[in-house]
């Protein structure tokens, strides 16, 4: 089965498994919905898509499912950026190896992450790099390298990175140090634009060189775009443009290729079901909000994934009107900025389910006002719905 027909398929089972948890349970709080067949199978088409190693940035959804599934894939190797994560990795998988490529840390946080094994390190200034004191001789640190450049949902390169010139100096005094001289890059989350990819490329060519520095990898971090944004297609295309690039600007000593991704690994996972608490003229507040797994929302809608369930479980007709959406805090800031079209007749007790919502979601949750309740229900731990049957890909 193609990959779209199969997704489809997965789709429709799962939608009956969500409908069968609802009959029988009624949940009242937030709930992710983790939907392991599709982690499995995303996480088979980066090991085999992308031109290189493939790392998980566990900020995107640090769940211990979601770690115990892509271990048991074969992801092995994780972008962890604070102690906290290096430990939800090291419980699941003791030999994970572990990629602090958060450029900013403080001392106590450096000497927790050396007793953890961290094997590589990302810095984007001097004052950094100095800080991580001595290190073992062939320790990689990959100096993380900043363009301004669009393409992406937003850019990351306002926060951290290097400019060419700075990379180029941090190069030059990694190779010194008898440290393992890398680069990485962030083109910014939701980028769909190929040639930021190519651009960062040919850039990090030009900084291994200004150096005079063979870099031993090339970390193109994340960014890789939620398949609603242009499908397997576009992800199989910017693996390609990464590997042309790759090829092109780096003939004579090709890098050990890494990618990080973090959203494209885990939306598509886990969905979330959200619960109408009550129904206003044309205003409803919802179980969960803002201060919790709609943190992104605000920044990143996804208008198009939003689906209205009965109290069975059951989709709901009627055509759809506009609803302000508000969450369960008493805070007024907490409300969705644009409203949501949904059945006229949703009413309080029915659901509403969130496709594609395993990113940067239950990551985001607050305990804000007491709330703060977001369970993670593994669909493969649910009785199959009567006469239903997965069907293999
Ligand atoms: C260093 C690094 N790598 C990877 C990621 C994951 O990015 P994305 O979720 O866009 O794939 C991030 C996100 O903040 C990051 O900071």
């Amino acid at each position: 089965m193609v990959a779209g027909a199969q997704d489809n398929t997965d789709a429709r089972f799962d939608r009956a498994r969500v409908a069968t948890l609802i009959q029988s349970t009624q949940p009242d709080d937030p709930l992710a919905i983790l939907r392991p067949e599709v982690l499995r199978r995303t996480a088979h088409s980066f090991l085999r898509g992308f031109p290189g190693q493939v790392s998980y940035a566990v900020k995107a959804n640090p769940a211990p499912d979601i770690l115990h599934i892509l271990v048991q894939s074969g992801i092995t190797v994780f972008d962890v950026a604070s102690v906290p994560e290096m430990l939800a990795v090291r419980a699941i998988c003791p030999s994970a190896r572990l990629h602090y490529h958060n450029p900013v840390r403080s001392l106590s946080e450096i000497a927790q992450a050396k007793a953890l094994g961290v094997a590589s390190w990302s810095v984007d200034r001097m004052s950094e790099l100095d800080k991580l004191g001595d290190l073992p001789k062939g320790t990689e640190v990959a100096v993380r390298l900043s363009l301004r450049r669009g393409g992406a949902a937003y850019d990351f390169g306002s926060k951290f990175g290097a400019a060419p010139d700075v990379a180029a100096d941090l190069l030059r005094v990694v190779a010194a140090r008898g440290l393992t001289p890398s680069l990485t890059f962030h083109p910014g989350t939701q980028c769909t634009d190929p040639t930021s990819w190519a651009d960062y490329i040919a850039a990090s060519a030009d900084v291994a060189k200004a150096a005079g520095v063979t870099l031993a990898s090339l970390n193109v971090g994340g960014g890789f775009p939620s398949l609603p944004r242009g499908g397997a297609a576009l992800r199989q295309r910017l693996f390609d443009t990464i590997d042309a690039a790759t090829q092109a600007h780096f003939p004579n000593a090709t890098p050990q290729l890494w990618c990080e991704p973090g959203r494209a690994m885990v939306a598509e996972a886990t969905w979330l079901l959200l619960r109408v608490k009550a129904r206003g003229d044309g205003v409803l507040t919802l179980n969960d909000g803002l201060y919790g797994a709609l943190g992104e929302w605000r920044d990143m809608p996804v208008p198009s994934r939003l689906i209205a369930l009965d109290a069975q479980g059951q989709p709901l007709a009627g055509s759809p009107k506009p609803f302000i959406i508000f969450g369960p805090t008493c805070d007024s800031l907490d409300r969705v900025p644009d409203p949501w079209r949904l059945p006229a007749a949703i009413a309080e007790g029915d659901y509403i389910l969130i496709t594609g919502a395993g990113a940067y979601s239950l990551a985001l949750v607050t305990p804000f006002n007491g709330y703060g309740t977001c369970d993670l229900v593994n669909l493969d731990s649910l009785p199959d719905p009567s006469g239903q049957c997965r069907l293999a890909g």
